[in-house]
This record gives structure tokens, sequence and C-alpha cells, in this order.
């Protein structure tokens, strides 16, 4: 969600401001994805880098994520949404760990959207926890070295339940992916935008589905194979 900062600058406005009218944009896209029946939603609020950017602003998201989650999480749950927080909570305060914890204890039977927030997340931080626990098993003779393969490892990171995911959307022109799904988005179709996260809405949702839709997905195979398996 890029360019919550340049959005404000461009008004003459501090960042926080571009921050608060990006969770505007927050609730446009959850509702625009439920109207669009999309089973995943996973968004990347603050990532483990974050903690680099000047205290103020830090602090500023901390007290943002708070109050954001006290005022959404009753709509959220009414909508059916199902909620829950991938990354290292152990640095967040207790008042956050506690919202955190207790939203996902209160939508977790929910039958909608799933909703994932990405905090103190990293790509690289889920591999290493997953590799971890994999030895742990292994030093425990719970398994043997020949049984870890890439679905061992991929049944072990933060998303395991979750289908990989079929489309990247970045706003604000970058073009990384800057440690996010970095296992998961193997075989994701990668949208790239100049619309700044305050600015994206419904339509720009709906132009990125339909970027994804015109794309063929291979997975490996040729294009003929492809279009055969779509024939049959
Ligand atoms: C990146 O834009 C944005 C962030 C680091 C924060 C994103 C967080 C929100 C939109 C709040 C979401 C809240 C919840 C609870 C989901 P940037 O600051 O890097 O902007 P710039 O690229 O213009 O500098």
């Amino acid at each position: 969600m890029d360019g919550n900062g340049r959005w404000a600058r461009s008004r003459g406005m501090p960042r926080p401001a571009g921050h608060r009218e990006g969770v505007k944009a927050v609730r446009r896209v959850v509702e625009a994805c439920r109207k669009q029946q999309i089973e995943a939603l996973t968004l990347f609020a603050f990532s483990s880098e974050n903690w680099r950017r000047p205290k103020t602003e830090v602090s500023l998201l901390m007290d943002l994520f708070i109050s954001t989650l006290q005022k959404e999480v009753d709509s959220l749950h009414a909508n059916g949404v199902q909620v829950r927080f991938i990354g290292d909570r152990t640095p967040f305060s207790t008042k956050l760990r506690t919202l955190m914890d207790n939203s996902e204890i209160r939508t977790q039977d929910n039958p909608g959207l799933r909703l994932t927030i990405a905090v103190n997340y990293g790509g690289r931080w889920d591999i290493a926890q997953a590799a971890r626990e994999i030895a742990a098993r292994v030093q425990a003779s719970e398994l043997a070295l020949d049984d870890i393969d890439a679905d061992l490892l991929g049944k072990q990171l933060s998303l395991a339940d979750l289908p990989e995911p079929d489309l990247f959307i970045r706003t604000g022109g970058e073009q990384r992916i800057s440690n996010f799904l970095l296992w998961q988005l193997a075989y994701t179709e990668l949208y790239f935008t100049d619309t700044l996260w305050p600015d994206f809405d419904e339509q720009s949702l709906l132009e990125a589905l339909a970027s994804f839709a015109r794309r063929q997905r291979r997975f490996g195979q040729t294009g003929d194979q492809v279009e055969r398996i779509q024939g049959a």
C-alpha cells in the first residue's frame, strides 16, 4: 500500500494525513473485494523494515492500527469477514497485541472474505521461522531429513492454509516485492500501478482484476498445453 506519504505531501499535508487517508482506501478495497466475492485479501500494512522510519511516524502508525481496529472490527464481523494478522507481534504494545488477538478470535468462524493484515512481516522472516520449526522437529526426531521438501516447508509458513495468491498489486509506482510474500508469490501475477494508495478505489481494483483476467497462466506448461486443457 505505497504512496501515502506522497499523497499527503502533494497536498501540502503531513505524512500522517496520508496514512489516515490510506485507511479509507483499505475500507473501500475490503468492501470491493467482498462485492467481487474474492476469497482472500492480504494487505502489507507494516514491514519488518518500516521500523527504520522516524520514531514519530512509527508511533503514529501504531496509534492508527489501534484506532482502526477499535473502529472497524464490529463492521468487519457483521459483514462476515475473517480477520487475522501475520508477522512477528512481539515488539508491539500489549494493547495492540490484545486487539489483534481479540479480532482474530471474534471473527475466526466467519464465512466471508479472509482478510490478512501483515504487520512487522517479512517474507524472509517467514521462511526462516518455518526452517527453524522444521529443524526443531528434526532435532526431536519427529521428522527425518528426507521428509523435508517444498511442500513441507510451505506448510510451516504463515499463510499455509490459504491458496497461493493469484494477484499481487503494488501501488505508488514501485516495482519491487520488498520482502512481502516471497515464497507464496512464485506463480502470482504481478500488477504495478502508479496510483497512490489513498487514491486506490473500486475502479482501480477492477482495472487490476481486468489485467489479471487477460493473462495466460502457464505454471511451467506451454501456451498450447494450457489452451488444450481450457478447451477440454
Ligand atoms: C506505505 O506508504 C504505507 C505504509 C508503510 C503504511 C500503510 C498503512 C495503512 C494504509 C494503514 C492500514 C491500517 C490497517 C489497520 C490495515 P509510504 O508511507 O511509503 O508512502 P510514500 O511511498 O509516498 O512515502
